[in-house]
């Protein structure tokens, strides 16, 4: 998809998309300007075109257009300037080319040919998607509401393509949630890896709002969820190319594909409360995670606090094995009796600092529960 800006660099790019035979070429006027327009509201193509001249600040747009492009997509800039400092400018924004005008079939065709295929492309990010594994450390203490709640927060308040993925098949916890149907062929695409691919993605998973898309199956009770670390692996692969972020909800079961789950995500949260099973169960759970790798990070999240008045373990026993939580939400019974997602509380609080830390965005105020880590 090419974003031009004016006749007669539409008809040289025609004349090269022909004589390249680029299956199903679109050129659009408008520029950079014209290209984040296009791109805030549509999905975005495989690679796009764009001229760049005359704009103001060339290599901060292109840094807004990463931003909204899907992180597979790749950039070629073209422009009338022929410099040094802004080729690398550029660059280091996340385009792939950059053509000086006037464009021939020639140059168009070394910079796509510079495209590595699909699967391997340069990403206009650079980095692919970012996966965010949410676990319980045991039932009920908030790990789905979390998940559901961090992944609204990323697609409405920061406008990133976010996918929801439900790991728990039988439950469909998160569609319920969202008020959306289950999706039946997450089972299918995790029970045959090889089928697993955008095309079978975009039919599959069910869309809330404009930019969550959610993947939650509800299985009968009697079918099984047989798929392997290999398929996990697979689906996130994929997974990453398309969306900002995977806010990924895993059941504990300490089975290996939800421990491949765990393993290949960027940020690992475990929820927990302050019960005395629960603390334990932390702390095991955090023995799994094994030797903190350095492109992993964990956090804690202590959820209904307050609950269970004296029974319940305080923050400074928690600190004496070893735990200290990054972000604590008091138990509130009242605000958690209504159908659909929260607006507003301290679990939406926490939920878009949580979500400032994890998009490098701060947020708003500095909040009052925050603890240091
Ligand atoms: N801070 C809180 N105060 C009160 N109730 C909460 C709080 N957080 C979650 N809940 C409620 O706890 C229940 C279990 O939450 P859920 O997210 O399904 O837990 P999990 O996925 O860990 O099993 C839900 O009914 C949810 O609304
Ligand atoms: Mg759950």
């Amino acid at each position: 998809m090419a974003f031009v800006l004016d006749g007669e660099s539409e008809a040289s790019m025609n004349a090269c998309f022909a004589q390249l035979a680029v299956p199903t070429p679109m050129i659009k006027r408008g520029g950079l300007a014209g290209a984040l327009r296009y791109l805030g509201t549509e999905r975005s193509p495989e690679s796009i075109i764009v001229d760049i001249s005359g704009a103001d600040m060339p290599a901060s747009q292109i840094h807004d257009l990463a931003g909204l492009c899907e992180p597979g997509v790749v950039v070629i800039a073209i422009g009338d300037r022929n410099d040094v400092p802004l080729y690398r400018d550029l660059v280091r924004a996340g385009v792939t080319e950059y053509i000086v005008k006037p464009v021939t079939a020639q140059l168009l065709a070394k910079a796509l040919a510079g495209i590595p295929h699909s699967g391997e492309r340069a990403p206009i990010s650079r980095k692919l998607g970012k996966v965010v594994a949410v676990v319980g450390a045991r039932g009920g203490v908030g790990a789905t509401t979390l998940a559901i709640h961090l992944a609204l927060h990323l697609a409405n308040q920061q406008s990133r393509r976010v996918m929801l993925l439900d790991l728990d098949l039988h439950t469909g916890g998160c569609a319920l949630a969202l008020n959306l149907k289950p999706t039946p062929g997450l089972r299918e695409a995790l029970a045959n890896p090889l089928r697993i691919d955008s095309v079978f993605l975009d039919r599959t998973m069910a869309v809330h709002g404009e930019r969550l898309f959610v993947l939650s199956a509800e299985e009968t009770l009697r079918t099984e969820a047989d798929f392997t670390a290999a398929a996990v692996d697979t689906l996130l692969g994929v997974l990453r190319t398309q969306f900002h972020y995977i806010i990924a909800d895993i059941p504990r079961i300490p089975a290996s594909p939800y421990w491949q789950a765990l393993d290949t995500a960027d940020l690992r949260i475990i929820v927990a409360d302050q019960t005395l099973r629960s603390v334990r169960d932390t702390v095991r759970l955090r023995e799994g995670f094994g030797a903190h790798r350095a492109e992993h990070s964990n956090m804690l999240i202590i959820n209904r606090s307050g609950e269970g008045g004296r029974r319940a373990m305080t923050l400074e026993e928690m600190a004496r094995v070893k735990l200290h939580p990054n972000f604590v939400i008091p138990f509130r019974p009242n605000q958690f009796t209504a159908l659909g997602p929260l607006r507003s509380g301290a679990l939406i609080d926490v939920v878009s600092a949580l979500a400032g830390e994890i998009s490098g965005r701060a947020a708003a105020r500095k909040p009052w529960w925050r603890f240091a880590a």
